[in-house]
């Protein structure tokens, strides 16, 4: 894979996501690649990101911890000084201290960056009370929030709300249905990659995940089996059926994972500590020995770029002809409005946005089209 021209091209595609939810929804019918958690309560979902992640930053913890969905940009940023040799420059153990190469921006507070890893997750908590209240409430309005450091494969993630039954605290009564249709607008979009997460020690046959996947994606294609939890599973049970398709086949297949238990969150284990953790469970188990290569966080992270990048040559075309035929749209409607307007509108936001998109957008693309169709 030639990784330098994939990873221009997903931050072009990053850009473009900025763009849309700047412009609003009038836009979003053009579906931009990106990869969503999909599965019950407590699965293991915001675990699974936030080890992709390598850094802490995700609330996590039983009960409905994600109440909004958050759009999860993270981009590959070499760091400024040389990474110490003999480290894996994507995922290691980047729970070091902060530093200059690594922060978060939010899209709501523009220009604020935030080097301190727990004030993100904190910042995240404040902004879900703001627009759902305290009380177990949810919402569709995202939060977006883009990562910039040199220890991250460069993906676009999105946090879902689990799949609920029974409303808790300021929830209605037809929670399930308002969950369920909040995820349905995401998983729909056939640019949507579904990260399907069922936790190992609970029925694969009854996962509600991989049951609302089949519904959008009935051949398979984009949608990846995630087992949590396989170190909670009972001694002498293991997911190897699964992983050979013998239980429920996806074409994507399964990537078993162990993550930080709730132990771990509450003595703050580090994720490089969980990672080392995960190798060696993996390395060590006669049931995964053999193939531990296939198994754990470093392994699903690097499927998931695959995925993403092949994912996103192939529907370049099409999203370029939409993006096109939007920006001519939106060029006509702000010629209408008679040119540059006032402070009361973002409209000077967007058009320099979408102005400065668009150069990038040919420069980079327009560049790149005959290599892409080339390489396929
Ligand atoms: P979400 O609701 O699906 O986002 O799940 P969370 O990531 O918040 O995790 C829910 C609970 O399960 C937390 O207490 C985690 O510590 C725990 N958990 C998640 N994955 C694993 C795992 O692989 N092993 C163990 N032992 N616990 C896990
Ligand atoms: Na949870
Ligand atoms: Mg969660």
């Amino acid at each position: 894979m030639s990784s330098g021209l994939g990873s221009e091209i997903v931050s072009v595609i990053n850009k473009l996501q900025d763009v849309f939810t700047a412009v609003g929804s009038s836009a979003s019918q053009i579906d931009l690649p990106q990869i969503c958690v999909l599965g019950s309560q407590s699965s293991g979902k915001s675990s699974v990101l936030e080890n992709i992640v390598g850094r802490d930053f995700l609330p996590r913890g039983t009960g409905i911890v994600t109440r909004r969905p958050l759009v999860l940009q993270l981009i590959n940023r070499p760091a400024t000084a040389p990474q110490p040799n003999g480290t894996n420059p994507q995922l290691n153990g980047s729970d070091k201290q902060a530093n200059e190469s690594e922060w978060g921006e939010f899209l709501h507070l523009p220009g604020e960056k935030f080097y301190d890893f727990n004030k993100i997750r904190g910042e995240i908590v404040k902004d879900t009370e703001a627009k759902t209240g305290r009380n177990a409430g949810i919402s569709p309005q995202p939060i977006n929030l883009r990562i910039f450091s040199p220890n991250v494969l460069t993906l676009t993630l999105v946090d879902l709300p689990g799949l609920t039954k029974v409303p808790v605290g300021d929830q209605p009564k037809d929670i399930e249905k308002q969950i369920k249709d909040m995820l349905l607008k995401y998983i729909s979009r056939p640019a949507c990659i579904i990260l399907a997460v069922t936790a190992a020690n609970t029925d694969l046959a009854n996962s509600d995940g991989l049951k609302l996947a089949r519904e959008v994606d009935p051949e398979g294609t984009r949608t990846i089996g995630v087992l949590t939890k396989v170190d909670l599973m009972d001694q002498g049970t293991d997911v190897v059926d699964i992983l050979a398709g013998r239980v429920i086949p996806l074409r994507l297949g399964y990537v078993p994972v162990v993550n930080r238990g709730q132990r771990d969150i509450d003595t703050s284990k580090s994720i490089s500590a969980a990672l080392e953790a995960e190798r060696s469970f993996f390395e060590l188990h006669p049931s995964y020995k053999g193939k531990s290569q296939y198994c754990g966080t470093p392994f699903l992270a690097r499927k998931l770029n695959m995925i993403l990048m092949t994912h996103i040559r192939t529907t370049l075309p099409d999203i370029k002809a939409r993006i096109s035929l939007q920006l001519q749209k939106y060029t006509a409607e702000l010629a209408t409005l008679g040119g540059p307007m006032g402070d009361a509108s973002s409209g000077n936001i967007v058009l320099s946005v979408i102005t400065e998109f668009t150069n990038e957008f040919r420069t980079v693309i327009d560049g790149n089209t005959n290599d892409l169709s080339l390489n396929e």
